[in-house]
């Protein structure tokens, strides 16, 4: 049975999870991250390339200033508790995403976990930040042009924020709702979607090895007839 080299996921339901527990949507978004450090450990289990978990869309920043602050809290602390564990565990951490808008602490530390996780090779772990599909593709066809190069598919790919990485063959949606949300429209325009009632903070290993094991049956076509 192979496994597949890239998996994607959009981790959505955090907040309303906090809300359903009698609590808040950043007590949600807390769990939330539990189950991130799961299917990163899952992930390299199945053998898998390239895991990229959005965490965080251009579009977020409409979001009330408590919650924006306590999901950069979050993702800071995360770096701070976690980043010797991704090294044990030989994980290449890379950002996607525009991170301008960040602060300078946090710019720093993501920087530098990026340069330190840079020779690890069981997984490489892309977490999408401050990230929209469509700037991305703007932001390539610009660098595109400004290198006077021919606007082709080819060339469109290699100027994305995930230049070098391949498609992913799966993309999974957490959180009942079924929709890209400015994710990979670009690298997923053959992907395998799979749309997920259970809020993130309750999907689990079960849930992503369901995911993993029905892809190998599935025929892909591309197009074609098989
Ligand atoms: C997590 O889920 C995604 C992030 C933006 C961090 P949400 O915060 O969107 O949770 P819901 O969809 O409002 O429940
Ligand atoms: C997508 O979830 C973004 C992330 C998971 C980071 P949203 O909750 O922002 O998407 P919409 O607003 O429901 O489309
Ligand atoms: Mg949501």
């Amino acid at each position: 049975m192979s496994s597949p080299k890239h998996v994607a996921i959009i981790m959505d339901g955090n907040g309303r999870w906090g809300i359903k527990k009698k609590k808040s949507r950043n007590f949600g978004h807390k769990q939330g991250v539990k189950v991130v450090e799961k299917i990163i450990s899952e992930s390299i289990k199945k053998k898998i390339n390239y895991l990229t978990l959005f965490a965080f869309s251009t579009e977020n920043w409409k979001r009330p200033k408590k919650e924006i602050n306590f999901l950069i809290y979050l993702l800071e602390r995360y770096v701070d508790k976690e980043l010797n564990k991704l090294i044990e565990k030989k994980v290449r951490l890379k950002i996607i995403g525009n991170l301008n808008k960040f602060p300078t602490s946090l710019k720093r530390k993501l920087k530098k976990s990026e340069q330190m996780t840079k020779n690890n090779n069981k997984i490489q772990l892309n977490i999408a930040l401050n990230y929209g599909s469509k700037e991305e593709i703007v932001k390539s066809v610009k660098k595109i042009n400004k290198l006077s190069l021919p606007i082709n598919s080819k060339n469109i790919s290699k100027y994305l924020y995930t230049s070098n990485i391949p498609d992913p063959e799966i993309l999974i949606r957490t959180g009942n709702r079924y929709r890209l949300s400015n994710f990979l429209l670009w690298q997923a325009s053959y992907t395998e979607i799979f749309f997920i009632k259970k809020l993130w903070p309750d999907f689990n290993k079960k849930d992503f090895n369901k995911i993993i094991s029905y892809f190998s049956k599935v025929r892909r076509n591309f197009g074609g007839i098989r």
